[in-house]
């Protein structure tokens, strides 16, 4: 098979930022994608209707004048979301979701939420007005080792939340567990989770053994060979439940290159491709399509697209760095082979 031809997908978790990067980055989004949850950690956080509208005019205007890429709106839970909120974003057609953050859990989520059972009125006001809720599954507390940390955030709060609302559909976001990838496969039809290329290409000795790799520094951190090999058969499995969330996350080369380098992986400019070449290497580009294009669509309860995108087989080599303004991005796999290339 030399070209795979798809249903346009779409991208179930994306950091855009805003500014400079924000017009720098978008366009390679929106070349393979038709739409993308929109991930509401700036600073200050995204957490009300009027804000992410003015947002989503931001991403709009920075996107190629022929581009037809929808940004679907999220907004970031605080300690201070209110049910009103909560129903004005029901009412709103271009708010889809609203992102729970453990507070201090990654990147800009200092505004985000301590005690989890504080929010239950917001969940339940939620679960009513049937809008998902979007998590990043990790405990927040520094006595737990960071390779546990997801895995403790499912037996201590996802079961719970999961348990007083069983009707609030919930993502768990960048599954990175076997222990996650159980839970979402023995729960209801109502959880779901997202998947990302490099948790399915890279365990954890890629960032660690032969030298440190900050640009593969994300969260969650990548975890064992048996945890990844757990999302390999979750993503390929056909399961509705897992679907594509890149959870690309542009960070200047300088801010990866540090001293306390930032988490997060720039996968946007080559998406499908990283995805292409995690199903190739399980023999499994026909389960391609359902993970990239139509579980998504289908959970949150949106039209799955029609037009197709094409990949062709035509090995390239990965640019060492994308430049944005004086200053560049250096991407996943840089000056590394990828053999798919979007056509
Ligand atoms: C994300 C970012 O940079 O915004 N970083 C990451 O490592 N994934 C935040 C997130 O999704 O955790
Ligand atoms: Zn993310």
């Amino acid at each position: 098979m030399d070209k795979l031809t798809l249903i346009r997908p779409d991208d179930w978790h994306l950091h855009v930022r805003n500014g400079e990067i924000l017009r720098s980055v978008i366009a390679h989004t929106a070349k393979q994608f038709s739409r993308a949850i929109i991930m509401p950690n700036l600073k200050p956080p995204i957490s009300i209707v009027k804000q992410a509208l003015i947002y989503r005019q931001e991403i709009i205007q920075a996107l190629p004048v022929e581009s037809t890429f929808s940004p679907l709106m999220t907004l970031y839970l605080t300690g201070s979301t209110t049910k009103d909120e909560v129903k004005k974003s029901a009412e709103s057609e271009h708010i889809h979701a609203f992102k729970l953050y453990p507070a201090g859990a990654t990147t800009n989520s200092d505004s985000g939420v301590n005690n989890i059972k504080s929010i239950y009125p917001v969940l339940e006001a939620m679960e009513q007005v049937d809008i998902p809720l979007l998590i990043h599954g990790e405990v927040t507390d520094n006595n737990c080792d960071i390779f546990d940390r997801e895995k403790v955030f499912v037996e201590s709060s996802l079961s719970n939340i999961v348990k007083n609302f069983p009707n609030l559909r919930i993502v768990v976001e960048h599954l990175t567990t076997k222990e996650a990838v159980d839970f979402v496969i023995s729960s209801s039809n109502k959880v779901a989770a997202t998947i990302t290329p490099q948790h399915l290409l890279f365990n954890r000795n890629a960032i660690l053994a032969g030298g440190i790799r900050p640009h593969l520094y994300c969260l969650p951190i990548l975890k064992r060979e048996y945890h990844r090999q757990s999302l390999i058969k979750a993503a390929t499995s056909g399961n509705p439940k897992f679907f594509l969330g890149t959870d690309s996350a542009p960070h200047l080369t300088g801010a990866k290159e540090n001293s306390c380098g930032c988490a997060g992986c720039y996968s946007a400019y080559a998406a499908l491709e990283l995805y292409a070449e995690a199903f190739e290497q399980e023999n499994a580009l026909d389960k391609l399509e359902g993970f990239a294009s139509f579980f998504g669509a289908d959970f949150y309860q949106l039209p799955r697209n029609t037009q197709t995108i094409t990949l062709k087989k035509q090995p390239w080599t990965v640019p060492d760095s994308y430049q944005i303004g004086n200053e560049t991005i250096t991407p996943l796999k840089a000056g590394e082979d990828l053999h798919w290339k979007f056509i």
